[in-house]
């Protein structure tokens, strides 16, 4: 099967970078000149706040271009008039978007250049948030996001981590290498309408499941949904029609997939159940709490004086892919699991394959320094049922995005073969 790149389709596409007042404004110097380095045709807009981060002539020498600040400017309006400016972009992509910024935006407003351009223009709109985590878990920025969202616009990030101000957590604007890799793999989903699994649906699950014991606690595990987001994006830089079933994680939902979020094990076995019998490929990447709180408690859980035990009664959870692959024939998907295991990983994963009577599956060994959960790498196992009975390839060590690509190679391999026969 033909593996194809989701990078270079960028050439020549009009972007309008718009710059917004944050801190992370420095790094849109960057992201302006590896948009020029990927053949975009790049013009920017500055707000007001912005020129307290960066210069207006440092973004000029980096683009070629006079940067627009004022939409009461006679002389640059006399050059590319605004309106002009929103019907030359094919994107508009503001980086980093501020929380006033979202809220300008998500009612509308019109009261500088920059937000005049995007009511004016009908180009693809993106955005790359980047404010205080406080600011960002606020329900009126949470309400905001989802309003543009709504609006057709897409939010990249914000990635999690240290911020400027000294808290840690998410409202750091994605770097702008990971701003330009998402805009390619949108713009690969959008134009391998011809790619090889175009015509496919693939859902996949990831994330870890969250189980509640009471309004305040939860069982679930490390699991950052990095590997199912990397199958997603590889399966949608491939042209398919890619469905996400996402339990709580700290990723922006990829380009061009359509991400449906749930909570716990039961939440995504529903979800699964109603989205595999319409799809081709279906692939268990989520990390599944295997049992439940038998009742989760209605009010926190009390500390109870001298008691130094407490007894919690688990029950089991619906095994989701085993469901998925007991499906009636006609409606069934070729169904890709992973196995998640510290000790005796391949015994356990073909144990897993028979049991749960999956295609193919995934073995990694969660027990490896720097692989596996929360990681950016992983290295695995894959088993399959071949022509010839069972195959097997090593993946060594790699990028989790580099082996969500050499899986979904596998699994368009194994389905073509499927439907061959
Ligand atoms: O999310 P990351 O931080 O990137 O980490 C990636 C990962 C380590 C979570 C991923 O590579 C991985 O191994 N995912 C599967 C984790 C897991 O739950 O493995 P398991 O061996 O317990 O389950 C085997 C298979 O059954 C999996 O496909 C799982 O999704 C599925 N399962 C398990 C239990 C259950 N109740 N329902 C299920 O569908």
């Amino acid at each position: 099967m033909p593996m194809s790149s989701p990078s270079g389709p960028t050439t020549g596409r009009r972007v309008l970078l718009g710059i917004s007042a944050g801190i992370a404004a420095y790094k849109s110097a960057l992201l302006a000149r590896l948009l020029k380095q990927a053949g975009c045709e790049v013009r920017v807009v500055m707000t007001q706040g912005a020129q307290a981060f960066i210069t207006p002539l440092t973004l000029q020498a980096l683009t070629g271009e006079t940067v627009r600040t004022s939409l009461l400017d006679p002389e640059a309006e006399a050059g590319m008039g605004h309106i002009e400016l929103a019907r030359w972009a094919d994107t508009i992509l503001i980086a980093p978007a501020t929380a006033d910024l979202m809220a300008r935006l998500a009612v509308g407003m019109a009261d500088d250049l920059l937000t005049t351009l995007c009511l004016a223009s009908d180009a693809e709109k993106v955005m790359a948030p980047a404010m205080n985590q406080a600011m960002w878990a606020h329900p009126a920025t949470r309400r905001n996001a989802a309003r543009l969202a709504e609006d057709g616009w897409r939010l990249l990030g914000p990635d999690s981590g240290d911020q400027a101000c000294g808290d840690v957590g998410p409202g750091r604007m994605l770097e702008p290498e990971a701003i330009l890799e998402a805009l390619r793999v949108a713009e690969g989903a959008a134009n391998t309408g011809k790619g090889p699994a175009s015509g496919l649906t693939i859902t996949i699950t990831a994330g870890p499941t969250r189980e509640p014991l009471d309004p305040v606690r939860y069982l679930s595990n490390h699991s950052s949904g990095k590997m199912g987001y990397a199958l997603a994006e590889a399966a949608a830089a491939l042209g398919a029609r890619v469905k996400l079933i996402s339990g709580p994680v700290a990723l922006a939902c990829p380009a061009g997939v359509e991400c449906l979020e749930v909570e716990t094990a039961r939440e995504m076995h529903a979800a699964a159940q109603r989205l595999a019998p319409e799809s081709d490929l279906f692939i268990g990447c989520a990390a599944v709490a295997d049992y439940r709180a038998e009742t989760a408690a209605e009010h926190k859980i009390k500390k109870v004086e001298g008691e130094d035990a407490l007894t919690l009664r688990l029950v089991k959870n619906p095994d989701i892919i085993a469901a998925v692959a007991a499906l009636p024939e006609a409606s069934r998907p070729l169904v890709v699991g992973f196995a998640a295991e510290t000790r005796d990983v391949e015994r356990y994963a073909r144990d897993k394959l028979a049991r749960k009577g999956l295609d193919m599956i995934i073995a990694n060994d969660v027990s490896r320094e720097g692989l596996g959960f929360g990681s950016d790498h992983n290295a695995a196992l894959m088993l399959w049922r071949g022509t010839a009975g069972e195959e097997q390839e090593h993946l060594a060590p790699q990028p989790k995005r580099e082996m969500a690509r050499a899986v979904m190679g596998r699994a368009l391999a194994c389905l073509a073969a499927r439907t061959t026969r």
